[in-house]
């Protein structure tokens, strides 16, 4: 029915309205203010007025959306209401954990909950569609975006990807729901050397077996929307690539949304050297199928005359066309336009006291406990003194992390405030030293290497006399996001010598890290005994790590990506190929794939996280040896918590393809279940194994499964693991 209703839309639209419909704006106007009378913003505007947009990002808040619908609906020829399009990418006001940090839950449910509270704080802000999940699977922490997207796990990213969908579209769309937008298609975070749209240069064994799968489950998820990505694949930027749109994602996987150019993604493809002007780049883009231009303004300003010389075909602006029409109706945008702009609304459901609860609840999930030696966690609740040492401590805005463009700064709880919660201690706070300088909207003013230490000499004596030194160090919320590639993964400015000072007068330091990616941090791993890797964790920052510090909740998360001894490492993951000089046996030995100076082993393997509960794993049984065809498998494995307290834990399934028509990963996640076990419980966990789990893209090009012998491998990370072996026939 809604195939109808488009294309009676359709019928009625002028070639320039159709293309109108393909052109995105960015908000070019302060809707309070006079209207724009001249330069860009006049132009935009008369072409508003024409019916030449069909959508606009970054305006946001009923009273501007409702304004500019206003003018679509009433003052075009046929009042198609505009989409308003936004980054809510971990959060709107009410900020959730960065979505690596979430990822790290390794919980569903609760990511879901997390996209939903922010779709819904979103729509009641009159917004339709976010450009999140980012699902791009990463393995250089150097890139900034790596705190955006679900780490370096396909299988994990898959699973992650579906549920941010879910979350944020529900199963049908209510004016509590957007629609959402799978990005970046394709390949971003594989920039050569993790500087942000540099080069990407990848095998298509690595595209289709690493970076695809997340892409695709979201297809299979129903997303509305996808963007495409700044980089070139195989010398064709993404935007113009006709094989990644067309064929694959709308052709081979039957995607019925809409594609998104990525911020200005035509026009680059004018320094990438593909395209020699922007009339060529809207060819290009056109004809491979992106079909809404986000501010390149190439859309608006060729696209119609390349139709009248043939050079793209009318069918292909109606496919288009139709697709973002569709997603209009869907919304419901033609039946009410202004659905989504109730004033009253806008002010019932923005930080409502259930979603405080909800990204507290992610928050504390998200936390990684990554040492814990001398149990000096979980803190006596009475009668210690607690220094609280490090800028970000007694940060409001750090927190919110990087693109959280919704939320206000200062408006994070702090450690500092989170600690504050617990009387039975006193507490006392010294800076030591900032993380950064300046005022912190730019990178530029990110001042990494702050060299200043006079306060040094404060933090250190109050570290003497005090019975516990909780130290909260790390990166900025800035200091990761778009743009914020770094090629240092240490702690910014003097805080390494800060806590090294701290540490020479008193060894009992809980490190709370918080970062927006892996950092390498072999010093504090060799000497401090407690870690507790707490992210950039959103508005109730303070109050989760508090919590999780105290025993008030017993954390449970893993690292949804590897943590490198050093920078040299990476890229470092999981998942790679054994090569053919793995080791050796000859101790002496110099020609086997390895560095002189630092092991191949990472700090801190994908998979891992501790708990004040203590899981034992035995017994794994294998159903059968060998399976074949439609068959399965069923594998057990016995966890028992060995310890006094109830803890949660990820019990990881891994598998191995050991020899195969291309070379396949020394380990590869292919299933996962979070489970709860009580202080003493023994619990069995059973995964089933079947031909889809063990398929990969072959040499045949193609997802099939190989027949040949497999290893099994289960464990509480990626590094320790029990294993049996199997054998798969035809
Ligand atoms: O959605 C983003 C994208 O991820 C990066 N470039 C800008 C877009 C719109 O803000």
């Amino acid at each position: 029915a809604i195939e109808r209703k488009v294309d009676s839309v359709l019928r009625l639209m002028t070639l320039e309205e159709k293309v109108g419909q393909m052109n995105q704006y960015n908000g070019f106007w302060d809707v309070t203010g006079p209207t724009p009378a001249e330069g860009q913003a006049a132009l935009k505007y008369e072409n508003l007025k024409k019916g030449l947009v069909g959508s606009m990002l970054n305006v946001k808040g009923v009273k501007d959306t409702r304004a500019l619908q206003k003018i679509a609906v009433e003052q075009t020829r046929l009042g198609i209401p505009l989409l308003f399009g936004f980054d809510v990418i971990h959060g709107y006001k009410t900020i959730s954990p960065i979505p690596l940090a979430e990822a790290a839950s390794w919980d569903m449910e609760a990511m879901r909950r997390s996209a939903e509270i922010a779709a819904a704080e979103a729509a009641a802000s009159g917004l339709h569609w976010t450009f999140a999940p980012m699902v791009d699977i990463s393995r250089d922490a150097r890139w900034g975006r790596v705190m955006e997207g679900a780490g370096e796990d396909p299988y994990l990213g898959s699973q992650i990807a579906i549920a941010r969908v879910k979350g944020f579209q529900g199963d049908h769309f209510t004016e509590f729901s957007v629609a959402a937008c799978t990005k970046h298609f394709a390949g971003y975070a594989f920039a050569e050397s993790g500087r942000d749209y540099n080069t990407v240069d990848i095998s298509d064994n690595t595209l289709h077996n690493i970076i695809l799968p997340p892409f695709k489950a979201t297809v299979e998820a129903g997303v509305k929307t996808f963007m495409n990505s700044f980089n070139e694949l195989e010398g064709i930027p993404a935007t113009g690539n006709a094989y990644l749109q067309r064929e694959l994602l709308k052709k081979e996987w039957n995607f019925d949304g809409f594609v998104v150019s990525d911020w200005g993604s035509l026009a680059e493809m004018i320094p990438h050297g593909y395209a020699k002007d922007l009339k060529q780049a809207t060819e290009f883009a056109a004809n491979a199928g992106s079909d809404m231009d986000m501010e390149s303004y190439g859309y608006v300003t060729y696209l119609a005359g390349l139709v009248k010389e043939g050079k793209v075909s009318e069918a292909h602006i109606n496919d288009a066309v139709r697709r973002i029409l569709k997603l209009k109706f869907e919304l419901g945008l033609f039946d009410n336009p202004y659905k989504y702009c109730d004033e009253a609304r806008e002010k019932a459901t923005i930080g409502k006291p259930e979603f405080q609860e909800g990204v507290l609840d992610m928050a504390r999930k998200s936390i990684v406990l990554l040492k814990n030696d001398k149990e000096l966690l979980p803190l006596r609740k009475t009668g210690q003194k607690i220094a609280v040492i490090g800028a970000l401590a007694n940060d409001k805005t750090s927190p919110l992390g990087s693109w959280r463009i919704g939320a206000d700064d200062n408006t994070a709880i702090s450690v500092l405030e989170g600690l504050a919660k617990y009387p039975g201690n006193t507490i006392t706070y010294e800076k030591g030293a900032d993380v950064v300088t300046g005022p912190t909207l730019f990178p530029k003013e990110l001042n990494i290497n702050t060299t200043d230490k006079s306060g040094f000499d404060k933090a250190v004596a109050l570290a003497k006399k005090s019975d516990v030194v909780v130290m909260v160090l790390g990166e900025h919320g800035l200091h990761s996001g778009e743009g914020r590639s770094r090629s240092e993964l240490d702690l910014p400015g003097v805080q390494q010598e800060l806590l090294e000072a701290v540490y020479a007068v008193n060894p009992n330091i809980v490190l709370v890290l918080n970062n927006g990616r892996p950092l390498a941090l072999p010093w504090a791993d060799a000497h401090i005994p407690a870690i507790v890797e707490a992210w950039q964790l959103g508005t109730q920052s303070g109050n989760a790590i508090a919590q999780v510090l105290y025993g008030d909740y017993n954390p449970s998360g893993k690292l949804p990506m590897t943590f490198p001894r050093n920078v040299g490492q990476v890229p470092i993951y999981y998942n790679h190929k054994n090569t053919g000089r793995p080791s050796t046996n000859d101790p002496q030995s110099v020609f086997w794939s390895h560095y002189t100076d630092v092991s191949n082993t990472p700090l801190y393997p994908f998979g891992y996280g501790l708990s004040y509960a203590k899981f034992a794993y035995s017994d794994l049984k294998i159903s059968a040896p060998s399976f074949s065809g439609d068959g399965k498998l069923t594998v057990t494995v016995k966890v028992k918590n060995t310890s006094k307290v109830t803890g949660k834990e990820v019990v990881q399934l891994y598998i191995r393809d050991l020899f195969a028509s291309v070379t396949r990963p020394v380990k590869e996640l292919k299933g996962f279940e979070l489970t709860e076990i009580k202080a003493g419980e023994t619990k069995t966990i059973s995964f089933t194994i079947d031909q889809k789990l063990i398929s990969f893209y072959t040499a045949n090009k193609k997802w099939e499964a190989e027949p040949g012998d497999f290893k099994v491998m289960i464990g509480g990370s990626s590094a320790t693991v029990l294993e049996a072996d199997f054998n798969y026939t035809h």
